[in-house]
């Protein structure tokens, strides 16, 4: 029999992200105990890739600025599919949420009269954005840690989990290995809060970490949670594209935030032709006229709700650069340039230092000089475990997820930004209410022995296989089949081979044999990772194969119109069937009560009708 250690917690985190360690706060302050597992070392999160800043309604830069107008944004964002509970939710207490880490110690830049610096990035109407240059994940990141570090928690690094247990219906606890040492771990756990990111790493290219393979979107599947809008996966406009080695990594949306413009080959500011009805009354007939008032809104002298083409929402802006490589117009190495060498040097190099230590070190490009070359990388799934919007808590009594994993707040599209207030939202919001439900239980529940033996067999499974394929190559070819056929661009056609494809990659996936033993050996890992891969590979699939029509981040080639009818009002639902066989059905949000509709933009809603 193999050795397993027990663990014991009222409340266990899965998940060390900006949402994770904003729960594990909540919860330990609650004076419960509480564990925190990560894949990882702790501080080193996904949450670090959203660079720009994080969205709330301080009203800083530009006084008009409301929590109202941040809900519209958000839905509009969004095509009107989010949950608008949870948009409410969220532009209400973003603010506060920024300003009560900015108590902890998160060093925001400043206005010239000492208030948290806030900039432009696209789809929301006025500057909004918190930020600390271009490295705000990481701050929000550093805050959190120095703040739950000194809250008594138990941290679980290098740890991946494997399964979640039940007992009568309610959470009990979880399984996971040890990284390092292989060795295996049951942790029983009265509540639990999942914050584990996101899908990112079953694309090719993307700017997700190696910690993105969905692991904690398929532990909640496998659980028989609920899961909802998993066709939506955004891809963000700008990732780097050249040298190969470093494709996907994410170019900042403040780069366009400062006043970044793209080109294409030919030297064209293409952003204007794909939306010329915008734009067509605020200037004249000129491209340079157009430029200069552009110019005016970045550098702060003119003040208009109108934001710069390349702040369009980020589907937009992605499909117009797949579309100029497609027309023969893209940059050397198949993107689009995005130049910001038109300010100031020593601008550029406080605005957005990552950005220029970045191409300077990756691809010897200085950007206060030259352009970048950019390209769409995918960045982030809408898509994720359904929750009740007031606790966070998901189908599973006890089970509660926040940030990129939870679905809601984005709906078919998310604007950059929203993803950190998300995360100090609503890991607040699950962190309190986890913390309460565990006080309502009496005791730990037994977790049965056959369970553990069933998780421990399988987990170790890979290491007993001899002569099989190599995981690296199995992991390989999905994620190249999920960007050749789920990607920016899908059909029907190529929907149906992925998911066939999906079918033979789980066959090679249960043959591979990584070699090697339990001590840190990554080929095991990749082994055991492949399963979650296939898993929410195929929930995507399958959502974007049903939903026959093209809104925000879904495209359909063979739908490309947006339906204002049926498909405006549903929300795709992944189940786990009880033959073992994946689920697909649809429901609604419950309407929009007027007040909240009053605040929407009408002439959007007259189209949605
Ligand atoms: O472009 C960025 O800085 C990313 C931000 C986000 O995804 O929210």
């Amino acid at each position: 029999m193999e050795e397993v250690t027990f663990h014991k917690h009222d409340v266990v985190i899965i998940g060390a992200g900006g949402a994770g360690l904003r729960a594990a706060i909540e919860a330990s302050s609650q004076g419960v105990k509480v564990a925190m597992i990560c894949k990882s070392m702790l501080g080193k999160a996904h949450t670090v890739m959203a660079e720009g800043g994080a969205a709330a309604a301080l009203a800083n830069k530009d006084p008009r600025d409301s929590w109202q107008t941040h809900f519209r944004d958000t839905m509009k964002g969004g095509k009107y599919l989010g949950d608008w509970r949870m948009a409410q939710i969220h532009a209400q207490q973003a603010a506060d949420r920024i300003r009560e880490l900015e108590q902890w110690g998160a060093v925001f830049d400043r206005t010239p009269k000492g208030k948290t610096s806030q900039r432009n990035f696209g789809g929301h109407t006025y500057p909004r954005l918190a930020h600390i240059g271009d490295a705000t994940g990481l701050e929000l990141i550093r805050t959190l840690q120095q703040k739950g570090i000194h809250m008594g928690m138990d941290v679980f690094m290098e740890f991946t989990v494997r399964r979640l247990f039940k007992s009568d219906g309610r959470i009990s606890g979880c399984f996971a290995y040890d990284r390092n040492d292989g060795s295996l771990h049951v942790f029983q756990a009265k509540s639990i809060v999942l914050a584990t990111g996101g899908i990112t790493r079953c694309w090719e290219v993307c700017s997700g970490s190696w910690e993105y393979s969905g692991e904690g979107h398929a532990l909640a599947y496998w659980a028989g949670a609920e899961m909802g809008d998993m066709e939506f996966v955004q891809f963000h406009p700008t990732g780097m594209i050249w040298p190969p080695s470093v494709k996907g990594i994410l170019v900042t949306e403040g780069v366009r935030g400062e006043g970044g413009k793209l080109l294409n080959k030919e030297g064209n500011r293409f952003m204007f032709d794909y939306v010329p009805e915008m734009y067509a009354d605020e200037f004249a007939d000129t491209i340079e006229e157009a430029e200069a008032w552009v110019g005016e809104v970045v550098s702060g002298q003119l003040a208009t709700n109108r934001r710069p083409p390349e702040l369009l929402t980020r589907d937009v802006v992605a499909k117009a650069i797949n579309s100029e490589r497609a027309a023969g117009r893209a940059s050397e190495h198949g993107g689009a340039y995005l130049d910001i060498s038109w300010r100031d040097p020593d601008e550029i190099k406080k605005k957005l230092p990552g950005m220029y230590h970045q191409f300077k070190e990756l691809a010897a490009v200085d950007i206060t000089k030259q352009p970048m070359e950019v390209g769409p990388t995918a960045h982030y799934v809408m898509g994720g475990v359904k929750v009740d919007p007031f606790s966070q808590e998901t189908t599973i009594p006890g089970l509660f997820a926040a940030g990129e994993v939870a679905t809601g707040l984005h709906g078919a599209n998310r604007l950059g930004g929203n993803s950190l207030s998300d995360l100090i939202v609503f890991g607040k919001i699950a962190g309190e209410h986890a913390a309460t439900s565990s006080k309502d239980q009496t005791d730990f529940s037994t977790i049965p022995q056959s369970e553990i033996d069933d998780v421990v067999e399988e987990t170790l499974a890979p290491l007993h296989r001899k002569g099989g394929e190599n995981p690296a190559k199995v992991v390989s070819d999905l994620r190249e089949m999920m960007q050749n056929k789920a990607g920016i661009i899908r059909s029907g056609e190529l929907l149906e081979e992925a998911l066939a494809d999906l079918d033979s990659l789980e066959d090679r996936a249960a043959s591979t044999s990584p070699g090697g033993g339990r001590i840190y050996n990554p080929g095991w890992h990749q082994a055991l990772e492949i399963g979650a891969m296939v898993t929410v590979s195929r929930m995507c699939a399958l959502a974007a194969h049903r939903r026959e029509e093209s809104r925000g981040a879904h495209t359909r080639e063979d739908f490309p119109e947006t339906d204002h009818g049926h498909w405006s009002k549903v929300n795709s639902v992944i189940t786990l069937s009880s033959d073992g066989s994946m689920k697909i059905d649809f429901s609604s949000y419950p309407e929009i009560p007027d007040e909240l509709m009053s605040l929407l933009d009408a002439d959007d809603l007259q189209e949605e009708e």
